[in-house]
């Protein structure tokens, strides 16, 4: 099979993350943060090791502000959920995930907050200066997708950082699609949240994800419960990361998204995972506009974009495709909205969607070419006009 749907998971992963896994669940199996025997101390030491390498990879200076979850949409809702109080306003763009969306309209639903969904232009990008004319005095906090999961397109997170702080309001940012394959510095891009999937460019297997919060920022836990320290007391500690982490830690995935870590940062490196991505992502492009009856969506070649492009057939509604190209050609793509419902209207595609074709690290020049080719053979079968 050619696998071209890393925007949803990533596929394969690196060998060193399946050994992990397994190593994990083998030979140590236990439970960390709750006990001194040598097994759990090296449970302990997956955990700590992992939000080291997170801590590297995103520039977080204090490895503790990071929290895990159990994927990207935990870390959204307990940022959300965690800082936005009665009678606050939100600014969001129409290019963001319903990971992001679905939280906030049901507190708006719930009558405690108010949102302004930014638009975006027709290639899926969203202009600083319309954030800035969303911003009312009551608004506490901008939350933006850092790429968007349909078009590629990655905002400019400096200029909205500066233009929301200058505001007076919080950013928090879904680096979903960005962790592992675009470089983040979140001291940088002085954010005060930032959401993050462990099991798409960071390599590492579903179940695990988490989110930075920056040192000083009251956050309320999403829930409660025991965290192996303090005990004695019946109230949540207050330090971190264990005021966010109740329960036992999904530890074997964690060993998982070590091994990924590592591999991104240690034997590749974001900037070589970047480069490659990158060159497929313009072969494809390139490419695909060839073939008749495609109409790609989203920022042209060599624009600021993630590894994500966006399509549609003449003649051939996305889900009859990505079922031809599944069933005749063993090439795995998704279509439909992606979990992004509102950028289609600004795309113009949101009665069927699109086609997503997505690459990772471990995609290659003939898996591009076998899809264009499977392309143009189906194109030419299908109506036009
Ligand atoms: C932009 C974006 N945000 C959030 C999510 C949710 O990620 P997860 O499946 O890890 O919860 C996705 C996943 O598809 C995404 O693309």
């Amino acid at each position: 099979m050619i696998y071209l749907d890393n925007a949803a998971t990533s596929f394969p992963k690196p060998e060193s993350v399946y050994q992990a896994i397994d190593r994990f669940n083998r030979s140590i199996g236990a439970s960390p943060g709750r006990s001194g025997y040598a097994t759990a101390r090296a449970a302990d030491k997956i955990v700590s090791e992992t939000r080291r390498l997170l801590a590297q990879l995103l520039h977080v200076e204090k490895a503790s502000q990071i929290v895990f979850t159990a994927n990207a949409t935990e870390a959204l809702n307990l940022g959300l959920k965690g800082v936005l109080r009665l009678g606050d306003h939100v600014v969001t763009t129409v290019t963001d995930h319903n990971s992001v969306l679905r939280p906030l309209r049901s507190l708006v639903d719930r009558g405690q907050i108010t949102v302004t969904w930014v638009p975006c232009d027709g290639a899926g990008f969203v202009y600083p200066e319309s954030i800035h004319d969303a911003i009312r005095p009551n608004t506490r906090l901008v939350c933006i997708t850092h790429a968007s999961n349909v078009t590629g397109a990655i905002h400019d997170m400096e200029v909205i950082s500066t233009l929301a702080h200058k505001n007076g309001t919080l950013l928090m940012v879904d680096a979903t699609q960005t962790a592992g394959c675009f470089p983040i510095d979140v001291q940088a891009m002085q954010v005060d949240l930032l959401a993050f999937t462990g099991h798409k460019a960071l390599l590492g297997p579903q179940g695990t994800g988490g989110l930075y919060i920056r040192p000083g920022l009251e956050v309320q836990p999403l829930y409660e419960g025991g965290t192996g320290s303090q005990s004695s007391s019946d109230r949540q500690p207050e330090k971190m990361p264990d005021r966010y982490e109740s329960g036992t830690p999904n530890t074997p995935g964690l060993a998982g998204l070590s091994a990924g870590l590592r591999f991104v940062l240690e034997e590749e490196g974001v900037e070589t995972i970047q480069a490659h991505e990158q060159m497929l992502t313009e072969r494809l492009l390139d490419r695909i506009a060839s073939v008749p009856g495609v109409k790609v969506y989203g920022p042209p070649p060599r624009a600021r974009r993630v590894a994500v492009v966006s399509f549609t057939l003449e003649g051939c509604p996305p889900l009859n495709l990505a079922h031809l190209l599944a069933s005749g050609f063993d090439i795995a793509v998704r279509s439909g909205l992606h979990c992004a419902p509102l950028i289609h209207r600004y795309l113009g595609t949101s009665d069927t969607g699109t086609v997503r074709v997505s690459l990772g690290y471990f995609n290659t020049a003939d898996d591009i070419d076998a899809l264009v080719a499977a392309l143009r053979q189906i194109a030419s079968k299908a109506p036009t006009g």
